[in-house]
């Protein structure tokens, strides 16, 4: 969704603030602008799609001055024009504004400001929120806090004035923003990706706070503009972590993570010997688990399908009933909820709106809250009493691998530990923790299959404009999460179905050559899932298996069989959805599409 940077100091503002939202932009946007307060005021530049139609025009345009705020536009209120681009400005011109997030009484304050004689320029709800500020009086900070009540919804701001052209004033309410203090400079972003190549010392700013950044410092506020204190942290990423690091592509980048990111989550997790797991890591007070009875996990998007998997591993190994629920569903539907329910939020960023809403809910209720997030500080992890981080580092592709991966391991982690507090531990937990440690091994050896392979699955995946994955068991939401990636970055439908339910329905679309999926490993449940490949092949599908080498009567079922490790059972979704990553890889490259960035997604859903 929308990105945010702002930037006062010493050096000129518009390099710092173009090359912030080159590091935004992985968050999905569809417009770009920026505004610098020099000696003629507040100027503004703006563009229409990719960022370089911005930096063209600032080269065109030099705009001097070491004060300015920068922002990529995910359309919400009005089309993606340049117009509706942010910065918007007041009237006067004398405050400008970025926002991430909507008003919700944007018709109200629409039709009171027209009504007030003010001529709107943009069919944004931003634009409403410069004009607020601008027919207000005195210091930015003091105006803010004034107009702040009049603001329904979710919304992060940074606003700049021509009254105090040396400060910026950020506030939130919902979506997130981090202040980084750097040697003489104060920057504020909607994510620390941003704000890495200048400082790693940040405060994450909570929901209502107000910030007030000068070359000198930044001061904290509550809504009410009275100082609270805000701790800086030091953030353990580095920039380089971001970069591409010589692969073509961010998801590739990733994919080839996953054995590293994998280790370190599981590392992170175990005791001392390595032989188990250390359940005080986890920060759950054991007396509060001990009263659980049932666990919730919510989520959206690839985490919710971490989740699917996450069912089968804590009701298996802990023996406590799962529910899974889409977030955005879950926080309407008025759920049973209580004491006695472990809600577990799991989240990439951790800024989700809808999963946040969703462990508001939970924490409302009494239900012991917990999250499984890959960005220490974010939203979620401060709202939950235990946090689990998976150690996946930045995830700057759109489409997740190395989150996903490693959200399974901290749920069978999760179910680990569970299983402890509930007495039911045995032998078979040190083979699995053993098992786990050898893990990024499997991954490695699944990444290493040969492209050729990839260059026949492409062909076969591309002779439709439509295919369905199919599994069973822990291997159907690897289905589902292979068919979310091909549709993600090669815009081709593509249906993630449980192989049982074939027949009541999917089977309908298999014609000649139609591509089938199969996630395949040995499982007991394997002869079922040819059972129904056999009948997708006697319609003439094309079949693709991920299965281990020389897996027994796939051979002459399957045109292509991408060959994975034979591993445990539990370990099974983590090396099998590899291959369905590089698929869809393969085939974005292919077609020639942006795999970073696809066209109307955002890495991190901030609204709803
Ligand atoms: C967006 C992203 C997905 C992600 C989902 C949930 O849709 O494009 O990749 O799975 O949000 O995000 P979260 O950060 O909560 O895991």
């Amino acid at each position: 969704m929308c990105g945010i940077i702002g930037y006062v100091g010493t050096h000129q503002a518009v390099p710092i603030l173009l090359e912030g939202l080159r590091r935004l932009e992985y968050r999905g946007y569809d417009s770009a602008g920026l505004a610098v307060a020099g000696h003629a005021g507040i100027q503004i530049l703006r563009a229409e799609g990719k960022l370089v139609n911005l930096e063209e025009k600032a080269y065109g345009t030099p705009l001097p001055g070491v004060v300015g705020i920068g922002h990529t536009r995910w359309a919400t209120h009005g089309a993606p024009t340049e117009a509706n681009a942010h910065p918007q400005v007041d009237a006067t011109g004398t405050v400008a504004v970025v926002h991430n997030g909507i008003l919700e009484n944007y018709a109200a304050l629409r039709a009171e400001l027209r009504s007030a004689g003010v001529e709107l320029s943009s069919d944004t709800d931003t634009e409403l929120i410069a004009h607020l500020l601008g027919r207000e009086e005195g210091p930015l900070l003091e105006r803010v806090v004034r107009v702040l009540p009049r603001l329904e919804g979710q919304y992060a701001v940074v606003a700049m004035s021509t009254n105090a052209p040396d400060e910026l004033v950020a506030f939130r309410q919902g979506p997130p923003l981090v202040v980084g203090a750097g040697d003489g400079e104060m920057l504020v972003a909607s994510d620390v990706t941003a704000l890495l190549s200048r400082t790693r010392r940040v405060i994450f700013l909570e929901h209502g706070d107000i910030a007030r950044l000068g070359r000198g410092g930044i001061t904290v506020f509550d809504a009410g503009g009275h100082p609270v204190d805000r701790p800086i942290e030091t953030l353990d990423w580095d920039a380089a972590r971001a970069e591409k690091g010589g692969y073509r592509h961010f998801m590739l980048k990733e994919i080839h993570e996953q054995p590293d990111a994998v280790r370190n989550t599981v590392l992170a997790y175990l005791d001392a010997e390595r032989r188990g797991i250390n359940i005080e890591g986890f920060g759950f007070d054991p007396h509060r688990l001990e009263k659980i009875r049932r666990v919730q996990l919510v989520a959206c998007g690839t985490s919710w399908h971490a989740c699917l998997v996450g069912k089968f591993y804590i009701e298996r190994l802990a023996r406590l009933p799962v529910d899974v629920d889409y977030a955005s569903e879950y926080r309407y539907r008025d759920p049973l909820l209580g004491h006695e329910t472990l809600v577990i939020g799991v989240t990439q960023s951790g800024e989700t709106a809808d999963t946040l809403a969703a462990m508001e809910l939970g924490r409302r209720a009494g239900a012991p809250l917990a999250t499984v997030c890959n960005v220490r500080s974010s939203s979620a992890w401060r709202l939950a009493e235990a946090r689990l981080l998976t150690q996946a580092g930045p995830e700057i592709g759109v489409a997740s691998t190395k989150a996903f991966t490693t959200q399974l391991v901290a749920l069978l982690l999760t179910a680990l530990a569970l299983r402890r507090v509930r007495g039911l531990d045995d032998a078979r937990d040190g083979e699995l923790v053993a098992q786990l440690q050898r893990l990024p091994l499997a991954l490695e050896e699944a990444l290493g299959v040969p492209d050729e392979l990839y260059r026949r699955g492409v062909d076969l995946i591309t002779a439709s404009a439509d295919s369905l994955y199919l599994g069973r068991g822990m291997l159907y939401p690897i289905a589902l999460e292979g068919a979310l990636k091909l549709k993600e970055i090669s815009y081709l439908h593509a249906e993630g179905y449980p192989g049982g339910e074939m027949k009541h329905g999917p089977i309908a679309l298999v014609d000649d050559g139609f591509p089938v999926v199969a996630v395949a490993p040995r499982t007991p449940a394997r002869e079922k899932l040819l059972g129904n490949l056999r009948e997708v092949r006697a319609r003439g599908a094309a079949i693709l298996a991920v299965a281990e080498a020389g897996a027994a009567g796939l051979d002459e079922l399957a045109d292509l069989i991408v060959p994975v490790p034979d591993v445990d059972p539990l370990l099974q979704p983590l090396v099998t959805v590899v291959p369905l990553q590089l698929l869809a890889y393969n085939v974005a490259v292919e077609l020639g599409l942006d795999v970073d960035q696809p066209r109307n997604l955002a890495k991190s859903v901030t609204v709803e």
